[in-house]
């Protein structure tokens, strides 16, 4: 019995990868550009086992079994893996051996976070351990495919993902611009916004999002190609203003695209409206861009922010959206946030005040390093989860 757990991080997409012009291998219609966030705060947290006693292949997620099914994304992941063990001529596990995987995220599924990056980075870079296979460009084409921007998560810092050329997806990759020393005060408030609808998954979204949005083709050709040479040049050059203000305007234009699909997918609602309001009122006081946000397909709002303006931003933010949960350690949640002497208050004595309990939580991190493996931790017991 042979076996390997690993922790994967969640990113954020800055410019957002939405489409697809193959949906079996993941090919997307556009690059994309994330940041990934701290594992410390959010993570996804795989064991594999591998035995000759082992019977068939069996996953458990968040302690519920799924089906391993011939032709879901899971399974391709694997083959694909096998794939390149084989082609590396590793010895390590004998192919024939079958796995028990258990997967586990540190943050509720229901605060609406990427869970499925995180899960399939986690998978196939645990795989890649156990297979002793390395990390590179072609093991991002193996994510890909289980999830299209978990291939971004396998790497730290900040991380572009090349919509490829070619039919088979072979260039179809993830490659860091900046590992997460690179700017490393680059800070994220997470505002977990309440909300109960049913939403549009992503990958059905985006499905109609190509069929029948026109906007969204002005956006692939004319619009992402420019953003990304001047997000990757702010990236370098620690230019937060460009930073931010690429950032809020895609987030954007992938919401405009969102409603220009038909019958259209709403993602956003009322609390995330005001965040955007929110964002550009704060900015607009403080004489530059001091927070930027974001929106994946849900309502909740991930502000960047630089390390040094934390206290304040967070102090606008508990301003504007009151929150009455007496007990402050669930309420904030992930790193401290520093006292600091508030010398600018006065600044945000006049923005106006949200209903109260707007967000379930927020959560406070910051950019991270990708994948690792964990020494002695495991999910499985003699092959079965240990909360079975
Ligand atoms: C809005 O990677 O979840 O978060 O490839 O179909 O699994 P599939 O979709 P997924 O889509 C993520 C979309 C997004 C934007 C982004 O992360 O770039």
């Amino acid at each position: 019995m042979i076996s390997v757990t690993c922790v994967a991080p969640v990113n954020i997409a800055l410019i957002k990868y939405w489409g697809k012009r193959h949906e079996d291998l993941i090919l997307p219609v556009n690059d994309s550009i994330s940041m990934t966030l701290s594992t410390d705060e959010l993570c996804a947290k795989t064991t594999v086992t591998a035995s000759e006693t082992f019977e068939r292949n069996r996953m458990w997620l968040n302690g519920e079994e799924v089906p391993f099914e011939e032709g879901s994304r899971l399974q391709r992941c694997l083959k694909e893996v096998h794939r390149l063990a084989v082609a590396k001529g590793s010895q390590k596990v004998p192919p024939s051996w079958k796995l028990h995987i258990a997967s586990v995220n540190n943050f509720p599924t229901a605060a609406g976070l990427a869970s499925s990056a995180a899960g399939y980075a986690c998978l196939v870079y645990s795989l890649s351990r156990l297979y002793d296979i390395p990390l590179n460009e072609e093991l991002t084409t193996v994510a890909r495919q289980g999830s299209g921007s978990a291939c971004r998560s396998l790497y730290g810092g900040f991380v572009q993902w090349h919509r490829g050329a070619l039919d088979n997806g072979s260039d179809s990759v993830a490659k860091q611009i900046a590992p997460s020393d690179h700017w490393p005060d680059m800070h994220v408030l997470i505002l977990v916004v309440n909300d109960a609808r049913k939403k549009t998954a992503s990958t059905r979204g985006m499905q109609q999002s190509v069929k029948t949005s026109q906007l969204i083709k002005h956006r692939v050709d004319q619009v992402v190609p420019d953003r990304i040479t001047k997000l990757r040049q702010a990236i370098r050059s620690h230019d937060f203003q460009t930073f931010a203000e690429i950032t809020m305007k895609d987030s954007n234009q992938f919401h405009a695209v969102a409603l220009d699909t038909y019958p259209p997918c709403v993602y956003m609602n009322d609390v995330s409206h005001s965040i955007v309001s929110f964002v550009h009122d704060y900015n607009e006081r403080m004489g530059s861009y001091h927070a930027a946000y974001t929106f994946d397909a849900g309502p909740n709002a991930c502000l960047y922010v630089l390390a040094e303006n934390v206290p304040h931003l967070l102090s606008a933010v508990q301003k504007v959206f009151p929150n009455d949960l007496t007990d402050g350690s669930t309420y904030l949640r992930g790193l401290p946030i520093p006292e600091v002497e508030n010398t600018e208050s006065s600044k945000i004595d006049s923005l106006d005040v949200h209903a109260k309990n707007a967000f379930r939580y927020i959560i406070h991190t910051k950019v991270g390093e990708g994948p690792s493996e964990l020494g002695a931790e495991s999910l499985l017991m003699n092959g079965l989860p240990l909360e079975h």
